[in-house]
């Protein structure tokens, strides 16, 4: 999709679809929204469109009245959503091009940004893999900002950069565990650095096994399916900072459960558990782009956890590469045990700080919906970095305990620490769990679970991927100051 900025005024904009916010309780009067406004057919609610044909005194083909909700809270992140569910509510219609009106308050490079990110995120469809050829696409967006400012060029190249970044993480996540195995997705990643000019290297299994990386070997010695561990180098011309930024997500290409096997009803769900690795991959491609000041290194520990023949059993115990013997009593939870070697990784690989990010329990989505993601820190600094860039990205991140309390959970007398702990605050032990291996690095992590993909399609969004978030890690990477 080609996007433009524009500042000749909207009236004279030639486009399929000329986009105007309207907000609830304020009477926009022009672009003929007038009667639609006073009988009440447009009430301004969020996610409300009413398309006018030929229009009078505008260039465009098409009006698109598209409720923005209460003007006070309309935010970058609200009109992010705005535009693409208007952009998805055009691409059914098969109008091929369109423009959306920001003036006023709304023409910062902020929200000129969201814009371009909501008509390159609304064109995303999850249709890889349909023959025929009704794929459904615009062409051409304009973001038309008549009383904008000079920077706006390159806000515009940044949302798009961003966007395209998340979609690449949504397409990869989508594609279904029989044509992603960890070595395809090792490939993906590859490709995408080679395209990019960043460094890539694959750790296969002889690698893993000079390592001591039996963690993560245990979790993969159910499958036929080889494990990986992916490893993107981002390194900037003059580093600003001396800080090394690791990113590590979870690249669990299926979750059958292992031996302690979920049941089938949405288990195709879990090909979704290597969102956080699809997180990790798009960040980079974003960072490769944007260039910011500081060392970044993304590891991704990829494996199939399935019960085969010779899967691990529970009771097993692995050594991990930091040493830490693992009681693994469910090997359902598998993702910590990956997680617990690819951060020990990192820290051999001189990371100064973490974020790892993970679809790692159904217990954070008891806890949060569908809505926030959990997060957990060992480190105010470092927790409140992250916080702020997700706050600038509107991606919605909530902060979570991790008293030393919890960890009583984790003992057992058989080994240094268990791999599940009671049923209740699941959220929190996995987390703590982590930490274990985090050890005293700055670190932050990320349960996804609820929030990676979406059950049902929403106006904005299809069902499936998110590709939440590589905004948030992109922004704190360019955003970082020591
Ligand atoms: N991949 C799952 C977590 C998950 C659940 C992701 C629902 C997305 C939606 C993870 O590996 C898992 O199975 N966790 C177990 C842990 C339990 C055995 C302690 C869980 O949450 O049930
Ligand atoms: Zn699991
Ligand atoms: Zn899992």
């Amino acid at each position: 999709m080609k996007i433009t900025l524009e500042r000749n005024p909207a009236e004279q904009i030639a486009t399929g679809a000329l986009i105007v916010p309207v907000f609830e309780g304020e009477k926009e009067s022009h672009f003929g929204a007038a009667p639609l406004v006073e009988s009440g057919e447009v009430a301004g609610k969020a996610a409300e469109f009413a398309l006018l044909h030929n229009p009078t005194g505008v260039a465009a083909a098409r009006v698109l009245l598209a409720g923005g909700g209460k003007a006070g809270r309309f935010d970058a992140a609200e009109l992010r959503k705005l535009v693409a569910g208007a952009v998805r509510f055009l691409k059914e219609k098969k109008v091929l091009s369109a423009a959306v009106l920001l003036d006023g308050s709304r023409s910062s490079a902020e929200f000129v940004s969201a814009a371009a990110e909501g008509a390159i995120l609304g064109d995303y469809e999850p249709d890889r893999h349909k023959t025929g050829n009704d794929k459904k696409s615009l062409a051409a967006f304009t973001v038309v900002c008549p009383d904008g400012a000079a920077e706006l060029d390159t806000a515009i190249a940044r949302g798009q950069v961003l966007a395209e970044s998340q979609n690449f993480t949504r397409a990869l996540a989508n594609e279904p565990a029989n044509l992603l195995p960890p070595l395809k997705m090792a490939a993906a990643a590859r490709e995408m650095s080679q395209e990019q000019g960043l460094a890539c290297e694959v750790l296969e299994r002889g690698e893993l096994e000079r390592l001591g990386m039996g963690a993560l070997l245990g979790v993969a010695q159910g499958s036929a399916a080889p494990p990986a561990l992916i490893v993107i180098r981002y390194r900037p011309q003059q580093a600003a900072s001396a800080a090394h930024l690791g990113l590590v997500g979870k690249g669990v290409t299926f979750d059958t459960g292992g031996i302690s096997i979920k049941p089938s009803e949405g288990m195709e769900k879990m090909k979704y558990d290597m969102c956080g690795g699809a997180a990790m991959i798009g960040a980079m491609r974003a960072i490769a782009q944007l260039k910011p000041p500081l060392a970044v290194t993304a590891f991704i520990p990829c494996v199939e956890n399935m019960p085969g023949s010779r899967a691990q059993r529970p009771g097993d115990i692995v050594t991990a590469m930091s040493g830490k013997t693992i009681e693994v009593l469910n090997t359902d939870a598998e993702g910590r045990l990956i997680l617990a070697d690819a951060l020990a990784y990192a820290r051999h690989m001189g990371c100064t700080h973490l974020v790892d990010a993970a679809t790692l329990t159904g217990a954070i989505v008891v806890a949060l919906g569908h809505i926030h993601a959990g997060l957990f820190s060992n480190n105010d600094a470092m927790r409140d970095r992250v916080l702020r860039a997700a706050r600038a990205e509107g991606e919605r991140m909530w902060p979570m305990p991790l008293d030393e309390d919890y960890k009583e959970g984790l003992k057992t007398p058989f080994a240094d620490i268990a791999n599940i702990g009671s049923r209740w605050g699941g959220a929190i032990t996995a987390a703590i769990f982590l930490r274990e291996f985090a050890e005293d690095t700055p670190w932050v992590h990320l349960d996804i679970a609820g929030t990676a993909y979406l059950d049902e399609a929403q106006p904005h969004m299809p069902k499936g991927p998110t590709g939440l978030p590589v905004r948030t890690l992109v922004r704190l990477a360019t955003d970082w100051v020591d």
